[in-house]
């Protein structure tokens, strides 16, 4: 067999046995469809609290969000969200997720969904955020008194604000089970 032929073979060989692969235009479709009833659901919730203004949404934000959460990791799959700048520390981004996130804030060119290996049985997805008009209310640079105190009473540590429409917020994710 000619070197050439030798190397190739064994290219063949090790993509074969290379089990770290994994097909991401599937996983990718499997991420958006685990995450889109919570965003769906969480959005609903945001709009419906904003009718009573953005003091009274922010508390039903803050109890709704993590319950959707809850609700929408079904079985094995657990979705959430992130972010680097956080309003509640208990959307800090997990390990997997980091350097997705850390893609996503320093290059605007790659804010595509982004799937990845978390381990033999979980494939993590990733979805960026973007800030639209309505989210500035609560989350850009100048906010209303009453909404700010109500912020600082309940989120003492907030670093989520100072976001203009258009910014990249954080990410919604997902993890899959790969069985
Ligand atoms: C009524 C005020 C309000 C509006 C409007 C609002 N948010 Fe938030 N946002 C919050 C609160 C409160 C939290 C913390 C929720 C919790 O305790 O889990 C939060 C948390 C988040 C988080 C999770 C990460 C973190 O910092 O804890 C993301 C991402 C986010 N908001 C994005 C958005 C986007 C995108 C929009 C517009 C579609 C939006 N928000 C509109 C109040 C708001």
């Amino acid at each position: 067999m000619s070197r050439t032929g030798l190397i190739l073979s064994f290219l063949v060989l090790f993509s074969a046995c290379d089990r770290s692969k994994i097909n991401e235009a599937k996983w990718k479709e499997a991420g958006a469809e685990a995450v889109l009833p919570f965003k769906k659901s969480l959005k609903q919730a945001l709009v419906t609290g904003l009718e009573d203004g953005p003091v009274a949404a922010v508390s039903a934000c803050r109890l709704e969000a993590p319950k959707l959460a809850e609700a929408q990791s079904l079985g094995a799959i657990n979705v959430g969200r992130a972010s680097g700048k956080l309003r509640n520390p208990g959307n800090a981004a997990k390990p997997w997720m980091q350097p997705l996130l850390a893609v996503y804030e320093n290059d605007p060119e790659r804010r595509e969904p982004g799937v990845v290996l978390i381990d033999k049985h979980t494939v993590g997805y990733v979805e960026p955020i973007f800030m639209q008009p309505l989210c500035v209310t609560c989350h850009g640079a100048e906010l209303a008194p009453d909404l700010q105190a109500k912020l600082k009473e309940l989120y003492p540590d907030d670093h989520a604000t100072g976001y203009a429409a258009g910014d990249f917020r954080g990410v919604f994710w997902a993890e899959l089970p790969r069985q």
